[in-house]
Order: C-alpha cells, then structure tokens, then sequence
C-alpha cells in the first residue's frame, strides 16, 4: 500500500522530463558545447537545429551516454545522468546519424538481436519485431539482409531498432538527412504518429522546414552555443505581425538612407544595394508617404514586393547565418553515398 503511494507522481504540467545545464564539452583545443542549456518537456517534441559541427551529435551522444561531458548538470525523468549516464537507460531509444545494425543479419534478426539486449522475452521479442517491421512497411525486407537494404531503407529500420523496448524518449540524429525524398516523409509522418502516442522526442536537423513542420520547440544552436529557445508556434505568430517590403529604387545613398530612416523611424531600413531597399515593419507599411519621401528626393520606385516572413528569417536573424549553409549542406548530404 505504502510503496504504492510512494510511487505516484504528482502531475507537473510542463514538468521537465529533460533537463540540461551548462554542459560544456571540449575535444582537445576544439570547444564542442560552450555551456548549453535547456529543458525537454515530457510529450514535446523537441528539435535542434543548427548547420554541420553545431554540436548536436555530441549533445545526443552526452545525452544518452554515449559520451561524457567536461562539467554539467543532465537530469533524465530525474535520474542523474551526468553521473549515472546509464541510469536512464530503460527509458530512452537512440537512433544515431549512422546505421549501427549487423549488415549480414536480416531486419527482423537485427530487431530481435536488440530486443535481446534490452533483455525482453523471446515472444516479446518475436511480436515487437513483426509489429515493428508492419510500422515501417518493412515487412515484405523483413527477412532480407539488411546489407541489400536502400539508405532509406536502413534508416527507417534503425529507427525501428531505437524503438524495440517502447521507449518513452526518443532521441533521433538527423533521421532525414542523405535519404530519399519518400522515405524522409515516411519517417516524418512515423515521428508525428510517436508524438501523437506521447513519445517525448528529441531530434536534430539542418532543415529549417523540417524544424517548422514538425518540432513543438526549437533550439537553434550554433558553434556549440543555444542562440535561442522557443515554440514553433510563438515563432510564426511573431512573423505574421511582421511585414517586409522590398522596394527597387535606382540611386540610392547612404545619406538618403538615412533620412528616410529618420522619417520613418518605427520601421527598420536597410540598403541591401544602390537599387534597393528592404523595410520592416510590425503593422501594415503604407506605401504612398514612402513614395512621396523619395520622390522629394528626386528618386523613383519602380517596384514594390510584399515579401512573407519565414522561419528562415528568423534563423539568418539569431543566427548571423546564411540560409545557404544549411541548403548547401543538404544537397550534400543528400547526393553524398555512404
Ligand atoms: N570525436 C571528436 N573528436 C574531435 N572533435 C570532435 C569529435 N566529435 C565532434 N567534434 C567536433 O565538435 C564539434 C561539434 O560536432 P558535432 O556534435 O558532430 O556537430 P553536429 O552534429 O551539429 O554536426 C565540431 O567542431 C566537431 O568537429
Ligand atoms: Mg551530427
């Protein structure tokens, strides 16, 4: 009777099942977290997202104790796990950047293998398997070496294997990233069903859409350091307040410029080149009082776009990036065999 008592939570609503604090690692002179700092909710689907060497692989491998980390605090479903790292180990799925699954066995014995691991009982390990390979239309490849298997393939069997023991974390490095076009939505409509069944997830990615569509919260994390937390949803809404004009107008200087700024002081001005402006706004910018400044300035506009904010502009703002970096690094990865 006690012990059961003893082992009701209360229910916390927005209670931490992650919680991380100044965790700082260090590879010799390279610095990979500089002190980061965050919490995952329980049920959240939480995304990383930040270009090549962020450090979002080391996060997950610290995380799941695949590493350690120099100094920090790490509390998993309040395990202490930068102390314990393998103390939360029953409760959370990993599924790396890269396959590591047994090339010569089949997908259902490399599922089972897992299973085996975790220490379930054979039939336990017979049915999560079938049921898993059914999930994933792995079905049919089942018992086919998993060598033979296409990369998307592969990556939707890992994820599978990350799930053998129904996890109630998940954490997901890059599941996207190098693989087909079907299997990424795939694997993208199989982590919404995850959440929908209350999995809390954690997932890394260098797609800005892919953050957008899918994640409740996002990190951007640069060079090691959390530039910014917030709700997908907090995010957008922010954007749709937002206006942004692109106006063409030959001749333009930096005086100009600047007594246009002056005169339109609760907009944010910037002369992108000689031949346009770009203005920014959190109400609705009329254009004609623009028009007529410039126009006393002996300028002409001779086109004016109304240009729809994005994540994207958010991520080039707390960043200090070029979405570029992040699509150059798809294409990649995406073309890229391994
Ligand atoms: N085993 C390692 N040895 C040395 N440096 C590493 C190692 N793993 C990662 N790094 C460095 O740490 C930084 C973060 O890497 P990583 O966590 O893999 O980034 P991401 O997953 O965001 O691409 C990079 O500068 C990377 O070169
Ligand atoms: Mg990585």
């Amino acid at each position: 009777m006690s012990n059961q008592t003893g082992s009701i939570k209360p229910f916390i609503p927005d209670e931490p099942i992650i919680r991380v604090d100044g965790l700082i690692k260090n590879y010799g002179q390279v610095t990979a977290l500089t002190g980061i700092s965050f919490n995952v909710r329980r049920g959240e689907l939480f995304g990383f997202l930040g270009p090549n060497g962020a450090g979002k692989t080391t996060t997950i491998n610290i995380l799941t104790g695949l590493a350690r980390a120099d100094s920090g605090i790490i509390e998993i479903d309040g395990q202490d796990c930068a102390h314990n790292p393998k103390s939360a180990q029953h409760l959370i799925g990993i599924v790396p950047d890269e396959s590591n699954l047994y090339p010569e066995l089949s997908g259902f014995d490399n599922l089972c293998f897992c299973a085996s691991l975790y220490g379930m009982k054979k039939e336990d390990r017979i049915n999560q398997a079938r049921q898993l390979l059914d999930d994933f239309g792995l079905s049919e490849a089942g018992e086919r070496k998993f060598a033979g298997y296409s990369k998307g393939m592969k990556r939707k069997l890992t994820i599978a294997a990350g799930l053998i023991h129904k996890p109630s974390i998940l954490f997901l490095d890059e599941p996207t990233t190098g693989i087909d076009v079907a299997s990424a939505r795939h694997i993208r409509q199989l982590i919404q069903n995850l959440h929908g069944n209350g999995t809390t997830i954690f997932l890394t990615t260098h797609y800005i859409e892919e953050a957008e569509r899918l994640c409740d919260r996002i990190a951007f994390i640069v060079g090691g350091r959390i530039v910014l937390v917030d709700s997908v949803a907090h995010l957008l809404q922010s954007l749709q307040e937002k206006q942004v004009l692109l106006m063409s107008v030959p001749g333009l200087n930096q005086k100009i410029v600047q007594s246009f700024a002056q005169a339109f002081s609760n907009f944010q001005v910037e002369m992108v080149d000689r031949n346009q402006l770009r203005i920014e706004a959190n109400s609705s910018i009329s254009l004609a009082p623009l028009v007529n400044f410039l126009a006393a300035h002996n300028l002409e506009v001779l086109e004016a776009r109304s240009l729809h904010p994005s994540l994207e502009d958010i991520f080039v703002k707390v960043t200090g990036l070029q979405v570029d970096m992040m699509k150059k690094e798809r294409e990649k990865n995406g073309g890229g065999g391994q």
